[in-house]
C-alpha cells in the first residue's frame, strides 16, 4: 500500500488543535449583512469588512444583474490577451479620477494588486523599507521581488529614517505601509513616512485596503484624509471590502500603470474580472459619491461601539478606524471569547499567531454603516457579561 506523503499535514492540524488555534469555517447561509446567519445561527456581525453595507446594496445588484445579462458571466481571458472588456476600462478610469490619479489598473484581488505591484516595481538590486505589520500580500511581493528587505518598528517614521539614512541612493529605495492595519485599526505612519520619502528620493507606496470607502472624502482613502495627494506614487485599493464586491487596484501615474500592464503577473497570467463583478464597483463608485451618509453612519456607529467596549474594559489597543480588536493575549482564550460570543448571537472573530504575534491573540470587532443602535447594544451587552464570565474584564 502506498504510504501518505502528506501525512505530516495531519500532523500540523493536530498541533494547532493542542494549542487551541485550530478554526473550522463558519459558514454563512444568507447574504453578507450586519445581522447574518451562520452556521444556522442568527447573529450580530461584528467580522466582515462590508463596512458600508454594499455586498446587497440594490444599485450594486441591479448593475451586476444587467452587466450579466448583457455581457455574460465571465470575461474568457486574461486582461492581456483578450480579456479586456470596456466595462473594465470604464471602472479603470472612473477609480484614477476618484483617487485623483492619472490611471489605475484594476487587479483580481488585494492581495494581487500589491504582490503584483511590489514584485514587478522592484527587483533583486532594490530595496524596501517595511512596517513589521504590514499586509502578507506586501510581504510576499518583498520576497517575490528578491529586493533586500529592511522591517521597521510598527508607526516608526524615526526608525524608517533611520534605515533609509543608510541606504545606497544609487539604489532604488521603496517605503511602504499599511494606510490601516487590518488586525489593529490603526493608521500607519503615512505623512512622516512621505516625509522622508520625499527627504531620501524613496518611492512611497500605501495599502489602502481598509482604507477605500471609509477614509478621506467619500472613501478616497487614506492619501486624501492626510491631504498627501502627489507624495504617494503607488496607491493600491481594494474592490472586496468598503466597495463591497471583488478585486484591488493601483492607482499612479500613467507610467507606473503602463509598466504593471506588461509586467504585473497577476496582470499578465491570471483572468480578469467578470463584467459583473465591474459593474458593481461602478455603481459602488456612484454610492460613493451620492450617498456619504453611509459613511457617516458609519463613524457614528464606530464611535458608539469602540466607546462602549472601552468602557466596559477591554483592552482595544490603538485603534482609529471601524477594525476595533479586542486584545486578550492568550490565544486559546481569544479563541474561547470568540466561541462564547457566538453562543450568544454575536460573530467577532478569534484572531492568533501567526495572524498576530503570539502574545496578541484578539477577537477582532468591525461595525458596519448598516448595524443598528440596538443591534451594536445586544453586541456590547454580550461582551460585557462573556468578557466578566471569563476573566477577561
Ligand atoms: C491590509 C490589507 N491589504 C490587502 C488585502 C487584500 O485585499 P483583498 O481581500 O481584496 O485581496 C487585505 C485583505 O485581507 C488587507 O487587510
Amino acid at each position: 500500500m502506498r504510504s501518505d506523503p502528506l501525512r505530516y499535514l495531519s500532523d500540523e492540524i493536530d498541533n494547532l488543535k493542542s494549542q487551541g488555534l485550530y478554526r473550522r469555517l463558519r459558514i454563512l447561509d444568507g447574504e453578507q449583512k450586519a445581522h447574518a446567519s451562520f452556521d444556522h445561527r442568527s447573529v450580530v456581525n461584528l467580522s466582515s469588512n462590508n463596512y458600508l453595507g454594499l455586498t446587497t446594496h440594490p444599485k450594486l445588484r441591479e448593475r451586476a444583474l444587467d452587466a450579466t445579462r448583457t455581457l455574460g458571466v465571465g470575461s474568457g481571458s486574461v486582461r492581456t490577451i483578450a480579456g479586456t472588456m470596456s466595462i473594465h476600462m470604464e471602472l479603470e478610469r472612473r477609480l484614477a479620477d476618484f483617487k485623483r490619479t492619472e490611471a489605475t489598473v484594476v487587479f483580481q484581488s488585494g492581495f494581487a494588486a500589491n504582490a503584483g505591484t511590489v514584485s514587478s516595481v522592484l527587483g533583486k538590486d532594490d530595496l524596501i523599507v517595511s512596517d513589521e505589520l504590514n499586509h502578507a500580500s506586501i510581504i510576499d511581493g518583498a520576497r517575490l521581488s528578491r529586493a533586500t528587505i529592511k522591517v521597521f518598528p510598527h508607526r516608526d517614521a524615526t526608525a524608517a529614517r533611520a534605515i533609509v539614512r543608510e541606504l545606497p541612493r544609487d539604489r532604488r529605495r521603496l517605503i511602504i505601509t499599511d494606510g490601516v492595519f487590518s488586525m489593529d485599526g490603526d493608521l500607519g505612519a503615512l505623512p512622516e513616512l512621505c516625509d522622508v520619502a520625499d527627504e531620501f528620493g524613496c518611492i512611497m507606496m500605501v495599502d489602502d485596503a481598509h482604507a477605500s470607502g471609509v477614509f478621506g472624502k467619500n472613501g478616497r482613502g487614506t492619501v486624501d484624509h492626510f491631504g498627501l495627494h502627489g507624495r504617494v506614487d503607488i496607491q493600491v485599493g481594494t474592490l472586496s471590502k468598503a466597495i463591497g464586491a471583488l478585486g484591488g487596484y493601483v492607482a499612479g501615474s500613467n507610467a507606473l500603470i503602463e509598466f504593471l500592464h506588461h509586467r504585473a503577473r497577476p496582470f499578465l497570467f491570471s483572468t480578469s474580472h467578470p463584467p459583473a463583478v465591474a459593474a458593481a464597483c461602478l455603481a459602488a463608485i456612484d454610492v460613493l459619491e451620492t450617498e456619504p451618509a453611509l459613511i457617516e453612519r458609519l463613524w457614528e456607529n464606530t464611535h458608539f461601539f469602540k466607546s462602549g467596549l472601552q468602557a466596559l474594559g477591554f483592552n482595544t489597543g490603538a485603534s482609529e478606524s471601524p477594525i476595533t480588536p479586542v486584545i486578550v493575549g492568550d490565544a486559546a482564550l481569544a479563541m474561547k471569547l470568540s466561541d462564547a460570543l457566538f453562543q450568544e448571537g454575536v460573530f467577532a472573530q478569534g484572531i492568533g499567531f501567526p495572524t498576530v504575534a503570539r502574545d496578541k491573540a484578539r477577537v477582532r470587532t468591525i461595525v458596519t454603516a448598516t448595524h443598528t443602535r440596538d443591534e451594536l447594544q445586544f453586541a456590547l451587552d454580550c461582551f460585557g457579561k462573556v468578557g466578566r464570565s471569563l476573566g477577561v474584564i
